[in-house]
């Protein structure tokens, strides 16, 4: 069964733009992505709007839809009544590039600064062993397909553009603590979060959790940890004064 639905869509490139909008026809089964795709070839197109796989797993059509992050691939049309306006604008975080495309590069920034994963010398290629609570927490966090919501919705960006150079958000807070809590990683990773990627500011509201698609429990099981290990380092008067005499 088919009806038309009212979309209202970003439309702009270089910091300028307005809502627009658009009545699109709508068929069984669709999901926000069709529409956008519809819109494009009927009535709009020179709509930039950025998709990959069409499947929830490459994370290119993060857009913000109704106020709310979300995939527009995975957003059923049906989850709306047919009478409602929807509204579909771009991550607010990241730098309109036009339309619904945003510039992502801060995340590979942040990405390029986290020493990849550094196991001890002495151990060779397959004579690692790992508990399977160790695989499966690693299981967990590589479940991300970098969308980049969460750093999206995270309020200490999202409204502070003045925080961007001091904090490497949720998705690389958990990169960083999926490391630290590597059985074979030796590299020493707890004043890297809190000095220069700003575990500190988290203050644990979550959001970027209720966002994930992939329901990655961000904060609880990364980003709490996290910063338990860093209290443990820094609090702890032994650990503290064992991490300085045996650093020399
Ligand atoms: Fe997206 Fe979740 Fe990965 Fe964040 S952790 S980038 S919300 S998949
Ligand atoms: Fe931001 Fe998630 Fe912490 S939304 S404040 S990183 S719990
Ligand atoms: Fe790949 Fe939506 S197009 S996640």
């Amino acid at each position: 069964m088919s009806y038309k639905a009212k979309f209202r869509v970003w439309r702009g490139e270089g910091g300028e733009g307005r809502l627009e909008d658009y009545t699109v026809e709508v068929n069984e089964g669709e999901v926000v992505l069709d529409v956008l795709h519809r819109l494009q070839a009927t009535q709009a197109p020179d709509l930039a709007v950025r998709w990959n796989c069409k499947a929830g797993k490459c994370g290119s059509c993060a857009m913000e839809i109704n106020g709310k992050p979300r995939l527009g691939c995975m957003t059923r049309m049906s989850t709306f009544s047919e009478d409602e306006t929807i509204t579909v604008t771009p991550m607010r975080t990241f730098p309109v590039i036009k339309d619904l495309v945003t510039d992502v590069s801060f995340n590979y920034e942040k990405a390029r600064q986290i020493p990849s994963f550094t196991p001890p010398k002495d151990v060779k290629p397959g004579e690692m062993r790992m508990q399977q609570v160790d695989v499966d927490r690693s299981q967990e966090f590589r479940k991300c397909i970098e969308c980049f919501m969460c750093n999206n919705v995270c309020h200490v960006i999202r409204d502070h553009e003045e925080n961007k150079p001091h904090f490497a958000g949720p998705r690389f807070l958990m990169r960083i603590a999926e490391l630290d809590m590597h059985p074979y990683d030796v590299e020493d990773r707890k004043d890297l979060a809190q000095d220069v990627h700003g575990l500190g500011f988290c203050n644990i509201t979550k959001c970027c959790t209720e966002v994930c698609p992939e329901h990655i429990k961000i904060t609880d099981n990364a980003l709490i940890p996290m910063k338990e290990r860093v209290v443990d380092r820094r609090y702890d008067p032994l650990v503290w004064l064992g991490s300085k005499i045996f650093r020399r």
